[in-house]
């Protein structure tokens, strides 16, 4: 089985953290999202403490919550020490009403709204990561206005190609996101942040992708952002406290997909942040990483019901479940790998090739090609693996479909932590 979480039961029926999956179906319906909670804290405390060991006081990992944002993973991640990064108001308002402490928040994005500033600064957001000149005028005026010093970070672009998929990529000159050391605007975002009244310049801050499985390219970023915080102290006399070096850490999504130790990934990337220290001669930075992905990804398989098998000879075949595109649109924007598995006869023969396909009313609404289960039947149960990250916080609505519901397993209990949209909840809005 692709994690250890996952088991056959002598039912032949999957189960998740020892749950039957066709119970908890019965009890919630399908499409469900069953998210190992006990797995995602176990996850957590690894980048905790690896960088608690590893990295100076004051290191911190800060869930990247865009990868799955709603109330109760708020509260996970404060109860596990951990900061958070946010990239808009919607989920600072999540994060607050579930009651996380907002000191802890890193406030992203590549374009915060005049009202997005003033409702993270309303709400005591700790941290803004600041990606453009226009926008550190515009914080340095709104924190001006209310009085405070706002403490910041600056996005820039190492030029870090990390062979991740193009739309993942973060970290090259051309993004849209942060300024480029190369071209000098990163430095320029500098002098004009320690030019300002009302900001607190800390330091710096880089993602170069997502679903990156070695530790190099982290390593390659470390030494070029390191070199330009030794530049910036030897040309203007700022020597920064913090460095983040986002997130990115892959997760295996199939059997042929390296197996990532993570602890041993931060352990290398603590070395080698300490000896581009020492050559530089700097004082080593706090390091804050941002994982999401790795954080969730793997805690999470959604259950769907088999509807029809549709046989078109010498060409293909198809098995269509009742969600799709909706709830997971990863195959259809980025041909996604995924693992996929018949949940009530796990030891039945895998005899069927066939394309999973959602219900939209759209071809490229697939969740995996040939794949190969048994025959399937109707009211059959589908489980998608590794569907924690960027599947529920990418859903959508697209032919109303309504979003699924999500249940946590811990300490060998299952309660149900996002409901069900209902055909209400779809036209609540509807004028
Ligand atoms: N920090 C920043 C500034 C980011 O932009 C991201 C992800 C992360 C941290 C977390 O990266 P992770 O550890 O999850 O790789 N929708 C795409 C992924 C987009 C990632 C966006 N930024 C997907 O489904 O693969």
């Amino acid at each position: 089985m692709l994690y250890d979480n996952l088991t056959i039961n002598d039912r032949g029926h999957l189960t998740i953290a020892g749950h039957d999956t066709t119970e908890l179906v019965r009890e919630y319906g399908t499409p469900l999202m069953v998210l190992d909670e006990d797995r995602v804290r176990a996850r957590c405390r690894t980048y905790v403490e690896a960088l608690r060991e590893h990295f100076p006081a004051g290191s911190l990992p800060l869930y990247a919550s865009k990868a799955l944002s709603f109330k109760e993973i708020y509260r996970l991640a404060a109860t596990e020490g951990m900061g958070i990064d946010v990239v808009s108001i919607g989920e600072i308002h999540t994060a607050q009403q579930a009651g996380f402490p907002l000191e802890r928040a890193y406030f992203h994005g590549n374009n915060k709204t005049d009202e997005d500033i003033a409702f993270a600064m309303e709400h005591g957001v700790g941290y803004f990561v600041c990606d453009n000149l226009d926008e550190l005028d515009a914080i340095d005026a709104k924190a001006g206005r209310r009085g405070i010093r706002q403490k910041l970070l600056l996005r820039l672009t190492p030029g870090i190609d990390p062979h991740t998929h193009e739309k993942i990529n973060t970290g090259r000159i051309d993004s849209k996101f942060g300024a480029a050391i190369e071209t000098g605007q990163a430095e320029e975002l500098v002098v004009r942040a320690l030019s300002k009244q009302n900001v607190e310049l800390l330091g710096y801050h880089c993602h170069i992708g997502s679903q990156i499985f070695d530790h190099t390219p982290f390593c390659d970023a470390a030494i070029l952002m390191l070199q330009f915080l030794a530049d910036m102290r030897d040309r203007h006399g700022f020597c920064a406290p913090v460095l983040n070096l986002g997130g990115g850490m892959g997760v295996p999504y199939t059997d042929t997909d390296p197996v990532i130790d993570y602890k041993a990934n931060i352990e290398k990337i603590g070395k080698l942040v300490a000896d581009t220290c020492k050559k530089l001669n700097i004082p080593a930075p706090a390091i804050l990483m941002e994982p999401g992905r790795s954080l969730v990804a793997d805690a999470c398989t959604t259950l769907y019901t088999v509807g029809g098998t549709k046989v078109i000879p010498g060409f293909k075949n198809y098995v269509s479940v009742d969600g799709g595109m909706t709830d997971n649109p990863r195959y259809a924007l980025y041909q996604a790998a995924y693992t996929v598995a018949l949940a009530n006869r796990m030891q039945d023969p895998a005899d069927f090739c066939c394309t999973v396909a959602g219900r939209c009313c759209e071809s490229g609404d697939l969740i995996q090609e040939d794949v190969t289960i048994p025959t399937p039947r109707r009211g059959d149960l589908l489980a998608v693996f590794t569907t924690g990250a960027y599947n529920y916080s990418m859903a959508s609505n697209y032919n109303r479909v309504p979003r699924p519901a999500m249940v946590a397993l811990s300490d060998g209990q299952h309660r149900l932590v996002i409901r069900r949209e209902s055909l209400d909840d779809l036209t609540r809005n509807d004028v």
